[in-house]
């Protein structure tokens, strides 16, 4: 069976061995037919050479165009981030490990200190552009969209997972996924509230019940579970009941052997495992397929992942063919929406293929579930270290919400607070931290400084960007840039920040790609953080409570910036989450606790 690893290494050797039969046909020839003489041992030596010799002829060819390139457009080269091995292998082992064991972004706030926003790691001689800067991204996302591409590389890596869903393609392919499901998120859903509704009081009675027994709880775990079981709902109206699986005990409890292993648990779990392996990928950059030489690491995780969808995908074509056999569907309103249909129903309006719906739905699960469990789970990170910032969202909620109503989109809409709390939230850790397009053709992206070059952009070459780091800049957003303080999306800060330089957040991404979720996050996220404040008033980190190996590790202390003040451990697959969880513990609210 060819395994990622096995076919990298297959057409690598079929390139050696078809150069080297060049070399050797050129060498016979020229004595053949020429009748020039090459003593043997020289073309045994061509036959041995040639081959690294044509691809360092070829790299150092590429490498005097680019210059060449680059000055006629007016342009510099972007700086490069040189390790001192050959083809920078130790900077890419220096990633790897960071990622492995680091705080996201580690080991690159030296080179960019250095070197400015934009700069080129070369591993294996191979352009990769690293930038957070905002005018590159707004290039990337909106005024150069039709010249970037998420690309063949990052589908290549994906595809094993995504399919060709709407997060994994390009061109044509991508509209096709776009216009067929954003009607669904363009129009008020009352009924997402009632989803929200359920799933929450669910989740907030199986947390009381946890800690009134005195235990702590794995919050980001919770979330995970309430945004699968909404996303489920409303993706295709059948509940997972992860909630109803019950919570995990703190590491170490021996109740957890007896909490049986349900197929929720098993599909949340293979699901996660599988964006692990991807998310390797694109740390390991080319040479990805190497990791992969024995099996194929999503294989495994996707089969559980499939076997559990496809039931259900069947069962929604059914029930349309049923619809359709009976005269109920009007082929000619496939835009048109019922307030209670889900994402599934509306999809097999435009195809039965399975393959795609199923590809649809989990692009979007993984678009939406985990990054929405993500910003929740920051958000409680954030309130426990942060008391002010609870009593003043405390307060707002109690003033125009109080301690028992449900929340209503017009709440929504006056709750200043909330929303300032909850950007502040993704500003620091934004739940899709690092991201990737390829050039189509050559172009420039701006300079950096005044009356600086703009840098020249080699066609097809690989752009990573990062709303983390950019998110961190003090020179954007002003030296309390580390601080927590939801306020700066309200006070002066914000006029002189965010409003002239829009682009210095983006936690959403911009442009035509641009979420399409992010309205039904927010709702989301505000409906889940205002019952808990309806419903509890301490939160405390539990550290005791956190698996060793997840425990903050000593070394942060030194290192300057966030990471010294940290006390939770941030981790990113393809999104950030919390390694290991965020276990916590939380007071009961009582009901005249609008003073506290
Ligand atoms: C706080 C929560 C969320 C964050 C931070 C977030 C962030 C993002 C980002 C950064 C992208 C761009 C990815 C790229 O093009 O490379 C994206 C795309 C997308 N998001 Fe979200 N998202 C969130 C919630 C949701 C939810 C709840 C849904 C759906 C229920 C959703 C659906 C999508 C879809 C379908 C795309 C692909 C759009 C396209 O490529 O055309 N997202 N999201
Ligand atoms: C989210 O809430 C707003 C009101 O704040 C509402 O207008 C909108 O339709 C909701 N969107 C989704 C996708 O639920
Ligand atoms: C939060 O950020 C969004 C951009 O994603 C912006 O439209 C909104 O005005 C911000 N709200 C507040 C209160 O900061
Ligand atoms: C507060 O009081 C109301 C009515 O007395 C009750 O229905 C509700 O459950 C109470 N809420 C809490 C958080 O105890």
């Amino acid at each position: 069976m060819l395994t990622p690893g096995l076919l990298f290494l297959l057409s690598g050797l079929a390139r050696l061995l078809a150069a080297t039969a060049l070399i050797f046909c050129a060498t016979y020839s020229l004595e053949k037919f020429l009748e020039i003489s090459i003593p043997t041992n020289a073309s045994f030596v061509a036959v041995i050479f040639g081959t690294p010799a044509v691809i360092a002829a070829k790299l150092a060819w590429d490498s005097y165009s680019d210059k060449r390139r680059a000055r006629a457009l007016g342009a510099v080269e972007v700086p490069q981030w040189a390790g001192k091995w050959p083809g920078s292998l130790d900077v890419l082992l220096l990633v790897l490990k960071k990622f492995k064991s680091g705080y996201p972004a580690d080991g690159f706030w030296e080179p960019i200190e250095k070197l400015g926003p934009v700069l080129n790691i070369r591993v294996l001689w191979i352009n990769q552009i690293f930038t957070c800067q905002p005018e590159h991204i707004k290039a990337l996302l909106a005024t150069q969209f039709n010249n970037f591409e998420k690309g063949k590389v990052f589908h290549s890596r994906m595809e094993t997972v995504l399919g060709t869903g709407v997060f994994n393609s390009d061109g044509d392919m991508w509209k096709f996924h776009r216009s067929m499901t954003r009607p669904f998120f363009s129009r008020d859903r009352i009924t997402h509230f009632d989803i929200f509704e359920r799933h929450a009081d669910e989740a907030i009675t199986a947390m009381k019940d946890r800690l009134r027994g005195g235990y702590a709880i794995d919050f980001q775990d919770v979330m995970a579970r309430f945004t699968l079981d909404s996303a489920t709902e409303f993706l295709f109206g059948k509940c997972v009941h992860s909630l109803a699986a019950g919570l995990p005990y703190p590491h170490g409890d021996n109740l957890n052997a007896h909490r049986e292993s349900n197929p929720a648990d098993r599909f949340a779990k293979a699901f996660g495992e599988a964006q692990d392996v991807i998310a390797l990928r694109t740390r390991a950059m080319v040479v990805w397929p190497l990791l992969e030489i024995m099996k194929d690491g999503t294989k495994e995780p996707m089969k559980v992942v499939n076997e559990y969808l496809e039931p259900i995908l069947q069962d929604g074509i059914e029930r349309q063919k049923r619809a359709e056999e009976a005269g109920a569907v009007k082929s000619d309103n496939q835009d048109e929406i019922d307030e209670d249909e889900t994402l599934l129903d509306h999809l097999v309006k435009h195809t039965k293929d399975v393959t795609i719906l199923k590809d649809e739905i989990l692009n979007i699960m993984i678009a939406g579930r985990d990054t929405t469990a993500a910003t929740l789970t920051f958000a409680i990170y954030a309130l426990a270290m942060y008391p002010h910032v609870l009593k003043k969202l405390r307060g707002e909620i109690m003033d125009k919400v109080g301690p028992t109503r449900r929340l209503t989109y017009d709440d929504i809409r006056e709750m200043k607070y909330l929303r300032a709390f909850i950007n502040e939230t993704l500003r620091l850790f934004p739940p899709v931290p690092f991201n990737v397009r390829d050039s189509i053709g050559e172009t420039t992206l701006p300079p950096t400084t005044p009356g600086g070059k703009p840098f020249y952009i080699p066609a097809r070459t690989s752009v990573i960007y990062t709303d983390f780091m950019m998110h961190r800049r003090k020179d954007l957003w002003g030296p309390d840039a580390l601080e927590f303080d939801p306020d700066r999306f309200l006070d002066e800060r914000l006029h002189k920040y965010l409003t002239p330089n829009p682009f210095i957040f983006l936690p959403f991404n911009a442009g035509p790609r641009i979420c399409l979720g992010q309205q039904f996050a927010y709702n989301e996220t505000s409906f889940m953080l205002v019952k808990l404040l309806q419903k509890f008033d301490g939160f405390t980190l539990d550290e005791a409570a956190q698996p060793p190996d997840s425990r903050i590790p000593a070394s942060w202390v030194n290192v300057p910036g966030r990471q010294s003040m940290e006390r939770f451990f941030p981790k990113m697959h393809l999104t950030m989450y919390a390694h290991k969880g965020l276990w916590i513990k939380m007071n009961e609210a009582s009901n005249d606790s609008s003073a506290a």
